[in-house]
């Protein structure tokens, strides 16, 4: 008797040591974890084999105080949450049910950083394409290009990632995703806006414009200048001309006087 209980015992630890495995979970810091396999009568909670927690008949007992408001077990659901998630939580979680519902399930959790949103500038703009620059501050970040759900470009650690658009293109929905393992971060971006406001903005033409402005006024003024300048010539060379026509006119006079007088 003894012997078949024996047996039997072996049998069940053979059973829960075959169905028992490890599922990933990922969390990101700051945030909240939910371990998804209910416990609601007797079991225990451990991390890294040391028992954190454990449950008594329906009540939920902490066995290790540092986990106070950090470790929350629902008793509707039956399912612990691990909250303010920092990336020294990550590690190997076990929960083990020992009545109802018997099960031995491991977690192996990562905290992550929070993904930041990544952010888009243009870094110039022509006739037929404008490049985008999209970038983030942290590393361990994937950033990804998008145009509609199409992958453009990506890179799986580099800090920014360019994108050159097209202007046959320029009416296509693009988007910046930074991502790690646990979230996502998107950014769209309304080229239309992005690759006409810089121009007007932040770029060339305002200086263009200037210069242009400034090349008419220059140019204006020398041909004022020149204008002036030939007029005043002219008038000169008009006035003296007309001069010397006075004076040999009046030579003449004076010429033809005496033969007056003469007759
Ligand atoms: C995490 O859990 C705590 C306690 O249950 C709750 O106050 C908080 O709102 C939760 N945070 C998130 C991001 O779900
Ligand atoms: C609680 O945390 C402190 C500091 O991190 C550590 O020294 C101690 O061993 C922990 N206690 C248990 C029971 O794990
Ligand atoms: C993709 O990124 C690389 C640099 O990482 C860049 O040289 C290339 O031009 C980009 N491709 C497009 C389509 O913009
Ligand atoms: C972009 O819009 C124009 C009209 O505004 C249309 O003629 C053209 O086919 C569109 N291009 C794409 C790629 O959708
Ligand atoms: C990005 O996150 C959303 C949820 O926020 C998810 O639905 C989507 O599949 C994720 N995309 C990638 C590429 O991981
Ligand atoms: C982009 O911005 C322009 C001007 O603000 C707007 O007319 C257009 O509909 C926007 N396009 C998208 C795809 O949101």
């Amino acid at each position: 008797m003894e012997a078949q209980m024996r047996l039997i015992f072996f049998f069940i630890v053979m059973i829960s040591a075959a169905t028992e495995e490890i599922k990933n979970l990922k969390g990101i810091e700051g945030g909240n974890i939910t371990l998804p396999d209910p416990v609601l009568e007797l079991g225990f909670i451990s991390l890294e084999r040391k028992n954190v927690a454990m449950l008594d008949n329906g009540n939920f007992r902490m066995l290790n105080k540092n986990y106070t408001n950090k470790l929350h077990w629902d008793k509707n659901t039956g399912l612990f949450t691990i909250t303010r998630l920092q990336r020294s939580d990550s590690g190997i979680y076990t929960i083990d049910s020992k009545e109802g519902n018997i099960f031995t399930t491991s977690y192996k959790l990562t905290v992550y950083d929070p993904v930041q949103t990544p952010a888009v500038n243009t870094v110039s703009v022509s006739t037929d394409s404008c490049i985008l620059l999209c970038s983030v501050d942290k590393a361990e970040t994937t950033l990804l290009w998008y145009k509609d759900e199409e992958i453009l470009n990506q890179s799986s650690s580099a800090l920014s990632l360019p994108l050159t658009v097209h202007k046959q293109d320029f009416n296509s929905s693009y988007r910046c995703e930074a991502s790690n393992p646990a979230e996502n971060k998107t950014l769209h971006v309304n080229i239309t806006t992005s690759c006409r406001n810089n121009a007007d903005a932040g770029g060339h033409s305002p200086d263009t414009q200037r210069y242009y402005i400034l090349t008419g006024v220059i140019m204006a003024i020398v041909f004022v200048v020149v204008l002036a300048f030939l007029v005043h010539t002219v008038k000169k060379k008009f006035h003296k001309k007309s001069e010397t026509i006075t004076s040999q006119a009046q030579g003449r006079i004076r010429i033809s006087e005496p033969r007056h007088t003469i007759y």
